[in-house]
């Protein structure tokens, strides 16, 4: 039997953290599904074409990663696509709160979908996509925590005028 996994988030933008999250999940899983949830209540710095852009670039054509956006509840999507796991990092104490109510609540909603985590690597302990996109927002060189075609559109978000974003 095939196991599938998704990999659920904003992907505000995809960060080297996230990328260390998937290949890592691919050792467990045949298979990976990185699904953005179009949540149209929430401001992001990139649209969705854009996030799901970077994240197709970034995996670079990798094998058994598949890109998709989704919107509706996780556990339902997760069923449609035959995921039997929900895949999220963490980080430092303060990822556990949230990270914890919302396993609970998706375990609660369907017993059949399981979440694993995964510590997310050392090196991206600290890193988020919000405090990158700070940073960025500020001209603080965040290469090397995101990837390449990332810290490209950062640049170039941040270096227009505001009225042009
Ligand atoms: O990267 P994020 O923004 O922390 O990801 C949050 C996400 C997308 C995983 C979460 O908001 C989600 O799964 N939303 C879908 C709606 C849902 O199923 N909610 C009930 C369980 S919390």
């Amino acid at each position: 039997m095939e196991h599938v996994a998704i990999y659920p988030g904003s992907f505000d933008p995809v960060t080297n953290g996230h990328l260390d999250l998937i290949h890592r999940g691919l050792k467990i899983f045949d298979r990976i599904i990185v699904a953005i949830l179009k949540n149209p209540k929430k401001q992001f710095l990139f649209t969705l074409d854009e996030r799901l852009e970077m994240l197709r670039a970034s995996l670079n054509g990798a094998p058994h990663v598949e890109v998709d956006a989704f919107d509706g509840l996780l556990v339902d999507y997760a069923a449609q696509r035959g995921a039997s796991a929900v895949l999220r990092g963490l980080r430092a104490l303060s990822d556990f709160e949230y990270e914890f109510q919302m396993a609970l609540m998706n375990r609660r909603l369907n017993r059949e979908i399981q979440t694993v985590f995964l510590m997310t690597g050392m090196r991206w302990i600290y890193t988020s996509s919000s405090i990158i996109k700070e940073a960025a927002q500020f001209g603080g060189d965040v290469k090397g925590m995101v990837p390449a075609v990332v810290n490209e559109r950062l640049v170039a978000k941040f270096s227009r005028p505001a009225d042009r974003r």
